[in-house]
């Protein structure tokens, strides 16, 4: 672990829990956020792991919007909007900056990264990618070409779910890719299902549960556990699954 010469952008995200209007309603209410209380932030990469609905979104949306992000995604120069709300948890996250200044930045979603794509294109810039138009590349070729051509260092880059479009092969890819710009002096904060990515060495990692988060290690996420059983036997676990 070289910590100490990381670029450590964001330092912490911390809930102004006494100006929070209740726990009883969303956003609040979510696992995520009920049990927030200040959140430090690996100066390399931190992964945000838990449940279907645990609020991991919710959270790296705000933490992007709080950033200045685009809250769909894309840099701090998109302004695009599609969807009609997000959620105001922005409003009551203090974040703590370090005093180096990120060069380079980008909120990346799966679930919007269409119309990231779009606006990529719109601005003029989709060239680049790759030397041909985003939106005539598959989902996964055109993710990827995203984090291998625009992504270039000395930034802070949010993403969530990056997974979704990616094989397994280039999951393996894409951790080459992180640990070039975490050379670079990038820091990233990913919410992640994939028991692939969250093995990078150089990182925390936080589990959400109903009692909060938990620094996990590797081996013990559930992630981990369940697809190490998972693979290690299929057939004795499908057997236990459909009998
Ligand atoms: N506007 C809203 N009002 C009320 N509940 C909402 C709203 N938007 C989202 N939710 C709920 O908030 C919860 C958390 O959603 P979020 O997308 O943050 O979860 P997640 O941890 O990212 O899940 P996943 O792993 O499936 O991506 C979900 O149960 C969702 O239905
Ligand atoms: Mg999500």
């Amino acid at each position: 672990m070289n910590s100490l010469t990381a670029e450590h952008y964001l330092l912490e995200v911390k809930l102004r829990r006494d100006r929070t209007p209740s726990f009883d309603t969303y956003p609040f209410s979510l696992p995520a956020v009920k049990e927030l209380g200040t959140l430090k932030l690996h100066p390399k990469v931190t992964f945000i792991v838990g449940e279907n609905g645990s609020g991991k979104s919710t959270l790296l949306e705000a933490i992007a919007t709080s950033w200045g992000f685009n809250p769909e995604g894309g840099t701090k120069n998109f302004n695009f909007g599609t969807r009609r709300s997000h959620s105001e948890l922005h409003a009551f996250l203090t974040l703590g900056k370090s005093v180096k200044r990120a060069k380079d930045g980008f909120f990346l979603r799966a679930e919007s990264f269409f119309n990231v794509a779009t606006e990529i294109e719109n601005l003029g810039v989709g060239d680049s990618y790759g030397g041909r138009s985003l939106h005539e590349q598959s989902h996964g070729e055109a993710f990827f070409a995203v984090i291998t051509k625009r992504f270039g260092g000395n930034g802070l880059y949010i993403l969530d779910e990056p997974e979704a479009a990616l094989s397994p092969s280039r999951q393996l890819a894409m951790l080459v890719r992180m640990h070039e710009l975490v050379d670079m002096n990038s820091q990233f904060i990913i919410a992640t299902h994939s028991p692939i990515l969250m093995a990078y060495p150089d990182a925390d990692i936080y589990q959400i549960d109903e009692t909060g988060f938990s620094r996990t290690a590797y081996e013990q996420t559930e992630h981990f556990l369940v697809t190490k059983a998972f693979l290690g036997n299929p057939n004795r676990e499908l057997a236990l699954l459909l009998e």
